[in-house]
């Protein structure tokens, strides 16, 4: 008799602009064989596509009402979790200027959001995955056993976001993220939370696997 194949697992990693959560949640995922999904970059496809179509990104309507016209559609390659839009992947047009600056904005519309998390929570189909954003642990996966919030101070993170090359508006960003109406970003209560403003890559990544060993989830040994 085979055995039954055992329940897919989450790791929710949750945290604000640039506070390191996408390649903590990278590396673990490949440590663990899990799947990475950013869904950071969710929410950037579809804002490209709003600026790319023309539509006012403060107006939520025309965004709800353009949804479905998009063609969004979830990518799974290499371990890693994207989404197409009218069958194209997004890769430098994620982080354009105008992309940073109006994301925050098509996050905040209910429509954007339902259809997202909905696509996020049925990727669970590929097994075990590895999610990083602001609501994972709060609304996505609320009932995942292993939830971290990677955070840094301001400073910290404004200096990452310049060194790798972008203009970024990580406060105001921050502040719409955390005072929307729809799953704003919070902590968990039962979240980890990891301030890695002085930390290296490294020593966060060894903080979230060492937790996880002490719950008894370690990697697979080659
Ligand atoms: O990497 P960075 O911290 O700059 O941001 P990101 O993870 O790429 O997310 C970009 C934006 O998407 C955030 O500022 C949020 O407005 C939105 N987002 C969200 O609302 N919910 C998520 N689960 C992930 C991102």
């Amino acid at each position: 008799m085979t055995p039954a194949s055992p329940m897919p697992e989450v790791i929710a990693i949750d945290g604000p602009a640039a506070s390191g959560k996408s390649s903590v949640a990278r590396a673990v995922a490949q440590k663990l064989g899990w799947t990475f999904v950013n869904t950071g970059n969710m929410y950037r496809a579809v804002t490209w596509a709003v600026l790319d179509t023309g539509i006012d990104p403060s107006d939520p309507a025309a965004i709800t009402a353009a949804l479905d016209r998009m063609g969004i559609d979830f990518k799974t390659e290499d371990g890693e979790t994207s989404v197409c839009i009218g069958g194209k992947t997004l890769h430098a047009e994620l982080t354009e200027d105008r992309v940073n600056k109006a994301v925050s904005l098509v996050a905040s519309v209910p429509a954007v959001r339902q259809k997202l998390v909905a696509g996020q929570r049925a990727l669970t189909r590929l097994g075990s995955l590895v999610m990083e954003g602001r609501d994972i642990g709060s609304v996505v996966f609320p009932h995942s056993r292993f939830k971290f919030y990677v955070d840094a101070s301001e400073e910290v993170r404004t200096a990452r976001r310049q060194a790798q090359g972008h203009v970024d508006q990580i406060s105001a960003r921050d502040r719409m993220d955390s005072s929307r109406k729809t799953s704003p970003l919070v902590t968990a209560p039962d979240a980890i939370v990891i301030d890695s403003s002085h930390l290296s890559l490294a020593e966060v990544i060894d903080r979230v696997l060492a937790d996880l060993a002490t719950r008894g989830l370690t990697p697979p040994t080659a």
